[in-house]
């Protein structure tokens, strides 16, 4: 996957893309960063990204020269007047529609991202209608720029690239990316000071772990995440237990010591 970002602010991304699974990614050429700073596409002496609002207001918008003169240096061969739909050009801004592991495993199939980040008051309109396909924000927060919703959004969607991680298997049991909450981990100690590790992990049941611990994703969800459950792939079974559980005090007692003998 090729992904380019434009930002007033290349130094932001050093740390990031540098570090863990990511740059293991980059090393291993499954992703390429190119980072585009915006000032480098202006024509001017002072480099000018922004201006003052015409109309009159506080704060300054970001020009649309040089970020639609950045985004065509990258695709030059694509019609900017005809939006490309294989190629996303993702404007970061607060007034997107709302990041989540969806998204991030949709933006995973494309094999070239653009992200734009935006930064002052805004950017100009024309940039949302004439070049932008897509405009996402990573929570209902207004952040000074775009660029840690991009990292964000980068880091999520990168991590689902086939080979990026250590197992194939290893995202597919994270927290959303079945619907639910991950369920509770544990390594040894088996007892730490009084507390014990639930006893069916240590039973070598494969078959019992992979429905203890199913269920306790789907208690977790429940307790902190209600309004997942509705879009989860749950069986007839598994809602029957979201009722039992809804109406008692019963989640407690089932994530305890004696799940086995239940
Ligand atoms: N830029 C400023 N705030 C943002 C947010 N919440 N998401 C994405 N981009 C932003």
């Amino acid at each position: 996957m090729k992904i380019d970002i434009l930002t007033l602010f290349p130094q932001m991304f050093q740390g990031p893309f540098r570090t863990g699974i990511f740059q293991r990614a980059i090393d291993r050429k499954l992703v390429g960063v190119n980072i585009h700073n915006i000032r480098d596409y202006t024509h001017d002496k002072h480099h000018t990204v922004d201006d003052y609002a015409y109309g009159g207001g506080a704060g300054m918008i970001l020009k649309p020269e040089s970020i639609f003169e950045a985004v065509e240096s990258i695709k030059p061969d694509i019609s900017i007047e005809e939006k490309d739909d294989e190629l996303p050009v993702i404007l970061l801004t607060p007034q997107g529609r709302l990041f989540s592991q969806e998204i991030a495993l949709e933006l995973s199939k494309y094999s070239h991202l653009i992200f734009i980040c935006g930064r002052y008051e805004g950017v100009d309109e024309r940039v949302r209608e004439h070049l932008v396909t897509d405009e996402i924000s990573i929570g209902d927060y207004v952040l000074s720029g775009g660029e840690l919703a991009a990292m964000v959004m980068v880091d999520a969607v990168v991590r689902l690239l086939p080979g990026v991680l250590g197992s194939e298997a290893s995202s597919l049991d994270d927290s959303h990316s079945n619907g639910l909450l991950e369920y509770s981990q544990y390594t040894r100690p088996a007892v730490y000071r009084e507390w014990a590790v639930p006893e069916v992990l240590l039973s070598g049941n494969h078959a019992q772990i992979a429905k203890w611990r199913r269920e306790q994703a789907i208690i977790r969800t429940l307790e902190r995440r209600p309004e997942l459950l509705d879009k989860a792939n749950l069986n007839l079974e598994e809602r029957r237990l979201i009722n039992r559980l809804s109406t008692s005090s019963y989640a407690r007692e089932y994530k305890g010591q004696n799940w086995l003998n239940k």
